[in-house]
């Protein structure tokens, strides 16, 4: 088993990284004595898969929310569900909860916590790929609300997290895709050995090969979690994380939620990549080869006819924007990312077509 620990400000946490390492929850709880109340959040997909999970690990909950994982259920109304069930389960201040599933379980599942009581302690089981090598570290938290992705939420940094890489077997292939979607913002903003590694294992991860697996996890978390230490509340270095993702955000929300976050991500990249060319920093030829970084994923990618209108219109909601301007985080190479890069709507709107044009079918 691999640990990492995560240093913020305030609070100071582990990230463990294993194959079954799931079987050790309620040891690693009581070595680092968290509350023995319990809330488990789990998403219905690996309720089902795994239908005897909390008997195995011998957790004793007060009561087990079932959450149905998409973006139109990551609302107001799943968080209040939540919260009359733990009233009901009569949860104190020092209850857990336990949000066992993909990103929108832990998203969804950390902000309930986060707004219980003003604050309760949560552990993240991340059991998507995406999870596991982006949103389960970090403490964002949130919903989306009024056709506005994550604009509703919290940074609540949570007590423990356990990555078991076992989870990913169950896992459709499109999921998987979605999480090597993250991996590839990392494979741009991290380091040239990353990329490298990233680029020689592409295939290795799709097919979940588990040293590959293992190994971008935790160079992932370990990047991460440095970002996340210098910058917990996102006010400079950790916008580099969102490095595709204004793009890929507006793409999720004008395509209705057809597309997955994952997805959206990598032809996000796609358009980042243009931009960062259409506006001068990165050279013709070198966006060609990074394009090439991207494209063995178009196949998994794919893009309805789309309004560029609208989803420019989208993006100017994002909440990463400053005084009504749009604001990237643009590349020049490889971990050389600049952030709050404001440009034209033309030059946008000719990233979004040469973006797109991978994915459109
Ligand atoms: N908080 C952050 O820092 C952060 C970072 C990146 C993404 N996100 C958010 O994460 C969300 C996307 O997360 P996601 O891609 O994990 O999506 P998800 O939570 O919807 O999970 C994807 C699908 O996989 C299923 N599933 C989960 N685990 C499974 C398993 N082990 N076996 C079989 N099926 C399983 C789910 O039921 C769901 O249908 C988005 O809402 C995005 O905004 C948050």
């Amino acid at each position: 088993m691999k640990k990492i620990v995560i240093s913020t400000k305030d609070n100071s946490y582990d990230v463990l990284i294993g194959k079954g390492i799931i079987k050790k929850l309620s040891k690693e709880l009581n070595k680092r004595k968290l509350p023995s109340s319990l809330f488990v959040i789990i998403d219905k997909n690996v309720k089902h898969k795994y239908s005897d999970l909390l008997i195995e690990l011998g957790v004793k909950t007060k009561s087990t929310f079932v959450l149905t994982a998409n973006e139109k259920n990551k609302t107001y109304e799943t968080l209040q569900r939540i919260h009359k069930r733990m009233i009901e389960a009569k949860l104190v201040r020092n209850s857990l909860v336990i949000a066992i599933g993909g990103g929108i379980t832990g998203d969804v599942g950390g902000f309930a916590a986060s707004t219980y009581m003003r604050g309760i302690k949560y552990v993240q089981i991340p059991t998507t790929l995406l999870a596991a090598v982006d949103s389960s570290v970090g403490g964002k938290t949130g919903i989306n609300f009024n056709n506005t992705k994550n604009i509703i939420g919290s940074f609540h940094q949570p007590a423990l997290v356990m990555i078991d890489t076992n989870f990913f077997n169950t896992l459709p292939k499109e999921e998987i895709i979605c999480g090597t979607g993250e991996l590839t913002k990392y494979a741009f903003t991290t380091s040239k050995v990353f990329s490298n590694y990233f680029i020689k294992n592409l295939s290795q991860i799709i097919s979940l090969n588990t040293t590959v697996i293992s190994k971008v996890i935790y160079e992932s978390i370990k990047y991460k979690g440095d970002v996340v230490a210098n910058d917990e509340k996102e006010t400079g270095l950790r916008k580099v994380l969102n490095f595709g993702h204004t793009f890929a955000h507006a793409i999720e929300v004008e395509q209705n939620h057809k597309i997955k976050h994952g997805q959206a991500v990598v032809a996000g990249i796609a358009c980042a990549l243009h931009l960062s060319n259409k506006v001068g920093l990165l050279e013709y030829e070198q966006l060609h080869s990074f394009l090439n970084i991207v494209k063995p994923l178009k196949r998994y990618v794919n893009v309805s006819n789309y309004n560029r209108n609208k989803l420019f219109s989208v993006m100017e909601r994002d909440k990463k924007n400053d005084d009504g301007e749009i604001k990237f985080v643009l590349i020049k190479d490889v971990g050389e990312t600049v952030i709050d890069y404001q440009v034209s709507k033309k030059d946008v709107l000719h990233s979004i077509d040469k973006g797109l044009s991978y994915f459109v079918k």
